[in-house]
């Protein structure tokens, strides 16, 4: 048994992950969240007090930080400014967050020697010809984008050089697209079938053409334990479930589901800058770790997310019409 300290605990994936390690482990888990417009203090309701606790708190701050790292035997990182949109209308936050955060995670780390696993994005490889036989690997050159996706990478290069320089034992994972219960409004797939059980229409980013290559988070939760208990100490693995499908694809999906005409989307303004694809070959996690994912078929997985949806109107309700009014502001 181990006492981890989540960061980021009450945002989309880090709350899957704090549910799936209590149902499969009995390690104890503190959840560090600045509770930011992305973090819900209610995707950790009912959980076991004995095994669980929150802090609210920034990971910026290094006198909230030190003594949690103390107290932990492991430190997961997930807390983030994670939203692409949002960077391009205002880098700040994710600066901060994104890269201050994650040295002041690193300091506390060094001075506590506790191990520590840090969770980033496929989106640090930039991004892929559709037609390109190739997909991104560990070995891929880092050439991000956006101001998302290069503070990302800037705290990918803060953790390997203090692998590197101070000896922490640390490891790496860049995952790629998720889906499932708990994500915010804002994103892809949420928006769109909020949109469908409101009665709208989904929105799709130029001629959504642009693949990403989908996860359920559950499956990224049992890579990034697999990582935690077996991961070799400085090495990066690379998470990704084979689920490559273009953004049109999965309106339609969508649409198809929930009972509505395949064509009943709008076409909105497209993202600057916007990546074309994202593709992951996991080998090396699968190889050497043995891991491999759950949720083999994308179209099921997507049903059951958008069951959890419609049966979590409470949940979403609230962000839904803000979301709504800034994507409309910018014709998106
Ligand atoms: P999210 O936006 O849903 O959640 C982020 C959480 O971090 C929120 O609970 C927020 O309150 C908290 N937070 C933000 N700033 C903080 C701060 N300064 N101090 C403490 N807490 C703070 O994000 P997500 O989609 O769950 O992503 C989590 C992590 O996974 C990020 O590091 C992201 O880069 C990475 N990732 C996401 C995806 C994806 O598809 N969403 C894929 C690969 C990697
Ligand atoms: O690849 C991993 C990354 O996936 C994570 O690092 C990020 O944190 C996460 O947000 C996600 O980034 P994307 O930019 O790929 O996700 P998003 O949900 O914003 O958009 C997915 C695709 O859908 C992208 O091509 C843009 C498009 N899109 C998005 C929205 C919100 C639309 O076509 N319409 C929309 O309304």
């Amino acid at each position: 048994m181990a006492e981890l300290l989540v960061t980021g605990g009450a945002g989309f994936i880090g709350s899957n992950f704090v549910h799936h390690v209590l149902a499969h482990t009995d390690h104890t888990v503190t959840v560090l969240d600045k509770l930011t417009y992305a973090g819900n203090r209610a995707s950790l309701d009912g959980l076991d007090p004995d095994r669980f606790r929150f802090v609210q708190g920034d990971i910026c701050d290094a006198d909230a930080v030190d003594p949690l790292v103390a107290a932990a035997d492991a430190v997961v990182h997930y807390a983030a400014e994670s939203h692409n949109d949002n960077s391009l209308n205002d880098p700040t936050p994710f600066l901060h967050t994104n890269l201050i955060g994650t040295f002041t995670l690193l300091e506390a780390v060094r001075r506590h020697r506790v191990r520590y696993h840090h969770i980033s994005t496929d989106e640090v490889y930039g991004d892929l010809e559709l037609d390109d036989p190739q997909r991104f690997t560990e070995a891929t050159p880092y050439n991000p984008s956006s101001p998302y996706s290069s503070t990302k990478a800037g705290s990918d290069l803060l953790v390997r050089a203090w692998v590197r320089s101070f000896g922490i034992e640390a490891t790496l994972s860049n995952c790629s697209n998720n889906y499932g219960p708990y994500q915010h409004v804002e994103k892809f797939i949420p928006r769109q079938v909020t949109n469908v059980l409101d009665g709208g229409r989904p929105k799709l980013y130029g001629q959504g053409l642009n693949v990403r290559d989908w996860i359920h988070a559950d499956d990224h939760s049992s890579a990034v334990l697999t990582i935690l208990e077996r991961g070799r100490i400085g090495e990066t693995y690379l998470i990704g479930a084979d689920g490559e499908r273009n953004n049109r694809q999965v309106i339609e999906t969508i649409l198809r589901l929930l009972g509505r005409p395949v064509d009943g989307y709008d076409h909105v303004n497209d993202r600057a800058g916007h990546d074309l694809r994202y593709a992951i070959d996991s080998t090396k996690l699968r190889t050497e770790l043995g891991w491999a994912p759950a949720f083999g078929d994308f179209e099921a997985g997507l049903a059951r997310t958008i069951d959890w949806y419609r049966d979590h109107e409470s949940w979403w309700r609230p962000q839904k019409q803000a979301t709504e009014a800034k994507y409309a502001a910018v014709g998106q």
